[in-house]
């Protein structure tokens, strides 16, 4: 069996680990038939072993302890599905140094320490798949480093974090509440261990930090990337964005202009008709635009059992037709250097159009000096919503704006949140998708 086979070991019998090893058993004479060899999954190692992930695994297969599996000559493939930093690194360094192939879909892992994983890998000439690392089912990895590779990447943006879509859908389209959409996406397998990785943006981050990389041929740059979560994000700020015209998303936005990158993520208003305003629940959405392709949309869920476990089954089967055909080449990005030139740009530079919703005493007087204070950083008004009137209490005044520089709209908003006419700090939002 050993010789014609491809021999696999997953360390983590989670989410993750149980839909990849649905698909290798479920899938074995598939798989073996589209590869012309069969991939046989050896053993599967867990901390916990007695419980049940709804899938019976051949005697034998399920172990506790992942560092026998490092140290199994006969494996050709570790997947690490585990999560987290530590031991995490540790495990893939040692299968790295062993001289087995590495799957991963540890987003954060590879956000924060992939320059040393992709080294070593490059040393020991050994193949790292990462595929079900961004986008969870969509090839978003192999599309940005294989099949537009004949590309300048002008820009790469859209929502790459299922467990905040699938809330903001909830809240938007059901009225169901922060903490009860966020309990039913941990339920069903969407949300990360530590679920404020996704509702705080990190996440996305995680995964902007992967494909900026990629398209753009810099290094991981994870900490440079501004990162807002959907935490500030009221069902009165989802009303007043649909009475505008439109919806609230959390996006991560990587896009060149000149020598500058810019890399953010946070939510952000985008038209009702734009095309990523229409995904939603657990789906992802990733819009490329490219020198030669113009612009490409790829469209799926985000996360999940087995729509994750189909983008690590994918990398096994090209790693091990790797593997037969002596051919190695997924060890990081679209270039084999980084590229220098390109600086990130801070957010204070960036120029979008903006949300405001203030908090104001309806008291005369109060708008002018709001929109003095606005005017006189050159920020215009595009349009304003005033609700309600009420001379006691704060009443929301609500206003569009056209394209403005972030740092003048933080000392606009510092110096209007500082008036006795607004009670509360003035929420804002980026606003993306065009001028109306
Ligand atoms: P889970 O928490 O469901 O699964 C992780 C499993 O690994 C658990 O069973 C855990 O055991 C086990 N584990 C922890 N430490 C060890 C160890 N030292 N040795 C062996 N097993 C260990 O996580 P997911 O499957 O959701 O996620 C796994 C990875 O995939 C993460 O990096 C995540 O970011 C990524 N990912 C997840 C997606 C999803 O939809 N869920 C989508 C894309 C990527 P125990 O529970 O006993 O601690
Ligand atoms: N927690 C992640 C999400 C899993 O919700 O998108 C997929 O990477």
């Amino acid at each position: 069996m050993k010789n014609n086979s491809v021999t696999i070991g997953i360390i983590g019998f989670g989410t993750v680990g149980a839909g990849t090893a649905k698909i290798l058993l479920r899938k074995r004479a598939e798989l073996e038939s589209k590869l012309g060899f069969p991939l046989v999954l050896k053993n599967i190692a867990d901390l916990d072993t007695k419980r049940d992930r709804g899938i019976k695994l051949p005697s034998g297969v399920l172990i506790n302890d992942a560092k026998a599996m490092l140290n199994d000559p006969s494996i050709d493939i570790v997947v690490e599905l585990m999560g987290g930093i530590h031991p995490a690194k540790e495990f893939i360094l040692q299968a790295i140094k062993n001289g087995k192939h590495v799957v991963t879909a540890n987003k954060a892992l590879l956000a924060t320490e992939g320059h040393e994983i992709f080294k070593a890998a490059r040393k020991s000439k050994v193949d790292i798949g990462f595929e079900a690392s961004v986008a969870g089912s969509i090839p978003i990895i192999k599309v940005v480093r294989e099949s537009l590779i004949g590309n300048n990447i002008q820009s790469i943006y859209g929502i790459i974090n299922g467990t905040s879509n699938y809330i903001l859908t909830k809240m938007t389209d059901e009225g169901i509440d922060f903490g009860t959409a966020l309990k039913e996406a941990q339920a069903l397998g969407y949300a990360e261990a530590d679920p404020t990785f996704d509702i705080e943006g990190i996440d996305s981050a995680h995964k902007l930090t992967i494909l900026s990389s990629l398209s753009f041929g810099i290094p991981l740059s994870f900490t440079k990337i501004y990162t807002e979560g959907i935490m500030k994000i009221t069902p009165l700020d989802i009303q007043f964005a649909s009475e505008f015209g439109y919806k609230i998303k959390l996006l991560a936005i990587a896009k060149q202009a000149d020598s500058h990158i810019e890399v953010r993520v946070h939510p952000t208003m985008l038209p009702k008709d734009h095309l990523i305003a229409n995904v939603n629940g657990v789906f992802n959405a990733i819009y490329i635009e490219g020198d030669a392709i113009g612009s490409q949309l790829y469209y799926g869920k985000g996360a999940g059992e087995m729509p994750t476990g189909s983008a690590v089954v994918s990398d096994i089967a090209d790693i091990a037709r790797g593997i037969k055909t002596g051919l190695s080449c997924r060890t990081h990005g679209i270039t084999m250097t980084e590229n220098p030139e390109l600086k990130i740009k801070k957010i204070d530079d960036i120029r979008t159009c903006y949300y405001l919703r203030f908090s104001a005493l309806d008291k005369p007087g109060v708008l002018s000096k709001i929109s003095g204070i606005l005017g006189s950083r050159d920020i215009s008004i595009k349009s304003m919503i005033q609700k309600g009137r009420k001379v006691e209490k704060a009443v929301p005044v609500v206003m569009m704006t056209h394209e403005a520089r972030e740092n003048d709209m933080a000392r606009a908003l510092k110096e209007i949140n500082r008036l006795s006419l607004v009670s509360e700090k003035t929420i804002y939002l980026r606003v993306e998708g065009g001028e109306n």
